[in-house]
């Protein structure tokens, strides 16, 4: 059983340079059935997200479609949170890293932190940058001149711009791994991270010179010195405490900090060195744990419109519902691998194991329920199996619903075996009584399943505690 400590979790905040596509669908899925289990326990919860504002991808996008930045982000912003209700997706707070009030006052008192504690020096640097990533990369990554993950060719810079003595802190980092205080889920991406700094962290660039394309408002201004802005990689990853009142009113960031970030695996280095080096410098606790998940492809490929594999979260929404969706995502992708999904095996999947397996179940039960007992019932709130809430102390999402399904099939199989719809014609008491204890375990089902699909967990609760069969829950796709 988990502990009743505040519970506070984070999504990366996304880029509003476009819409969310299904793989930050994933993410931030994952991330919102973790809080609603931890609320289904007990916990005081506080679940942020939020978007990554001052960004040149986000100019470009702009432009590009002729429109002001500032408006254009509030358009994809609006998307966002749109795609959020739909999802279900319950979080207390959205940040957004052009908010003058709520995150700049943060974002600039950690950086002076920074200078404060000797970490930030003036430097002429030369680089290449690609806007793709918001990050500085090498010429041995290059493939034909062009970044391999977006195609593009970087930009070639020259100027003076802020460093952070990220190198100051390789060994304090390794420690802090090592012994487990700073978590990062799973091994191999602890792994993969303590490799990384055993290569050498070096120091990085973190600001740049106000564009002239930037509208004002846009970029947070360096302590003393507005010519430069902040990277925007240290404007954004100080999101998570800015967001509870860091800097300002510290009413929440007493209560909820550390907490745990959820983040796919291609920006683990930003979470796992950077942002703990700049916690560490302005002597403020390490988050608890990072908790890295894979990629989802489509017909095992990047999804990529020249592909023309990309699934758009809004067409699943609408042809099969919410829960279709979480069900797919939070049972058939393991979180810490690359997982797939094709329409196909989503319309299979669906039709299997909601439509025949659960719908058809609810559906059985309640008929007998509604016919042969008198009344609802609201049942004691049960113990759950340990195997559901040990693999939620893990992480392992795909594993906790396994579970939940794994009782789903048992319930069938024990209607087979007693036969219950027999027995209450032969011998009522003892039929009455099965159909009960049927009803019953039908209803700790409803409530394991809250964190993964909460509509059909809520209808399941409500049929029980009504005695009504409820309509179909998920319709059969031809
Ligand atoms: N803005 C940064 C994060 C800053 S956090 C301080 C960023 N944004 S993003 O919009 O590009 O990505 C946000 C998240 O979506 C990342 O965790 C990324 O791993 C995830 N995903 C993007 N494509 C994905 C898939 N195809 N599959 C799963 N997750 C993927 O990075």
């Amino acid at each position: 059983m988990s502990d009743k400590k505040p519970f506070y979790l984070t999504t990366p905040i996304f880029y509003p340079n476009a819409k969310l596509h299904l793989g930050h669908a994933y993410t931030t899925t994952i991330s919102d059935t973790l809080v609603r289990y931890r609320r289904l326990m007990g916990q005081e919860t506080y679940f942020l997200t939020g978007s990554d504002e001052n960004t040149q991808k986000m100019v470009d996008a702009a432009l590009k479609v002729g429109k002001d930045p500032i408006a254009f982000l509030d358009e994809i912003v609006s998307t966002f949170k749109g795609l959020y209700a739909e999802l279900g997706i319950s979080y207390d707070q959205f940040i957004r890293t052009t908010d003058h009030q709520a995150h700049w006052p943060g974002a600039q008192m950690l950086w002076t932190k920074l200078v404060e504690a000797g970490d930030i020096y003036k430097k002429e640097y030369e680089g290449l940058y690609c806007v793709g990533h918001e990050a500085f990369i090498t010429e041995k990554d290059l493939v034909d001149g062009n970044c391999p993950d977006h195609g593009t060719a970087p930009e070639k810079i020259k100027e003076e711009n802020y460093f952070f003595r990220l190198s100051k802190y390789t060994e304090l980092l390794k420690e802090k791994i090592e012994s487990g205080e700073f978590k990062i889920v799973p091994e191999t991406r602890r792994n993969e991270i303590l490799s990384f700094i055993d290569s050498g962290l070096e120091d990085v660039s973190f600001s740049r010179p106000r564009k002239a394309d930037w509208p004002p408002g846009l970029g947070v201004p360096v302590p003393g010195d507005s010519s430069q802005v902040m990277y925007v990689w240290c404007d954004a990853l100080s999101n998570y405490i800015t967001a509870l009142g860091y800097g300002r009113d510290d009413d929440l960031y007493k209560k909820f900090w550390p907490g745990i970030h959820v983040l796919g695996k291609d920006i683990l280095r930003f979470h796992a060195a950077i942002w703990p080096a700049m916690l560490m410098s302005a002597k403020l606790p390490l988050p608890t744990t990072l908790l890295v998940h894979g990629f989802i492809t489509s017909g095992g490929k990047k999804m990529s419109k020249t592909l023309g594999n990309v699934i758009d979260p809004e067409d699943l929404l609408a042809e099969y519902g919410v829960d279709a969706l979480r069900y797919y995502l939070t049972r058939h992708i393991n979180p810490f691998e690359d997982g797939d999904i094709t329409r196909e095996h989503f319309k299979e999947i669906y039709n299997a194991n909601l439509a025949n397996g659960l719908g058809n179940l609810v559906a059985r039960i309640m008929k007998l329920a509604e016919d042969y007992l008198e009344a609802g019932m609201r049942p004691e709130t049960a113990e759950f199996p340990k195997n559901y809430t040990d693999a939620f102390e893990r992480f392992e999402i795909s594993h906790a619903i396994d579970e939940v399904f794994r009782h789903v099939q048992q319930l069938d199989q024990k209607i087979t075996a007693t036969e219950p719809f027999k027995l209450v014609k032969s011998d009522p008491e003892a039929g009455k009584k099965l159909i009960f204890d049927i009803t019953q375990e039908l209803y700790v089902i409803g409530q394991m399943l809250e964190p993964f699909i909460p509509e059909t967990s809520k209808k399941i609760k409500e049929a029980v505690i009504s005695n009504k069969k409820p309509a179909t829950i998920f319709p059969r796709k031809e």
